[in-house]
């Protein structure tokens, strides 16, 4: 329902790398926040089809590098549009590797940071990673890329497992609204119908059941 306010929002760009299980990968991520000062902790929302999340779990660790806006769009190409299941996707993208196994990209990026997690959270679609970085750069170099640099100038598009996907030519699902608080639901990833009988409403609590189609 917010889908399109949502994606105006302002965002980073980001590459997590990670130690994949035959070779360091990484994604393209626009989802980083910080989280608290003391201790440093950020988090970033990794889908569950992503081979990324599954990295992460198994390893406990991820780096984050801070994409610049001189940034090639390649490496957006590379990282963001195929998985590392399926191929060695850092092959054409400059990067080192860390004692760790997980690479940082060395294509103009501002900066970066190893990040250990502290703790995570299940969304429907997604994992929230909470994570203390715990090494890396002591400056910041060049203007970071944000979400909209990225949509604007480089004309770039969100793929099906960014949080930011809103497909283009498909119709809107249903929508529902639970008959206790009026919250809506309307996602295009997850129809309603699809749901979990055990899903319950993220608001107010009250489960399935109670949820009304919208005419
Ligand atoms: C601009 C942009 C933003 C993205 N943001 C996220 C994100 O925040 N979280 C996420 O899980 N995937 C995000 N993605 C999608 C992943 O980068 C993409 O699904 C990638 O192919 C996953 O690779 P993997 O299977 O090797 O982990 C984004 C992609 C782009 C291009």
């Amino acid at each position: 329902m917010y889908d399109n306010i949502l994606t105006s929002l302002s965002y980073g760009m980001f590459a997590l790398g990670v130690k994949g299980d035959h070779a360091p990968t990484a994604c393209i991520v626009n989802s980083v926040v910080q989280v608290s000062s003391y201790p440093t902790t950020i988090a970033v929302s990794v889908n569950h089809s992503n081979y990324t999340n599954e990295c992460i779990k198994k390893t406990g660790q991820f780096t984050v590098s801070v994409l610049s806006e001189n940034t090639s769009g390649a490496v957006i190409g590379a990282l963001g549009f195929n998985s590392g299941r399926d191929g060695n996707k850092l092959n054409n993208v400059k990067h080192k590797i860390l004692m760790e196994g997980a690479p940082v990209i060395q294509e103009d990026i501002c900066c970066w940071f190893l990040c250990r997690v502290v703790n995570s959270v299940e969304t429907i679609t997604h994992t929230i990673f909470i994570a203390e970085p715990i090494a890396g750069s002591e400056k910041i170099k060049g203007t970071p890329m944000t979400y909209a640099f990225y949509r604007n100038k480089i004309k770039g598009t969100s793929p099906l497992y960014a949080p930011t996907y809103i497909p283009e030519h498909e119709e809107l699902p249903e929508k529902y609204t639970c008959t206790i608080c009026k919250y809506q639901y309307r996602n295009s990833l997850i129809p309603f119908e699809e749901l979990p009988e055990t899903w319950s409403c993220p608001i107010c609590n009250a489960p399935k059941s109670v949820f009304r189609k919208e005419d």
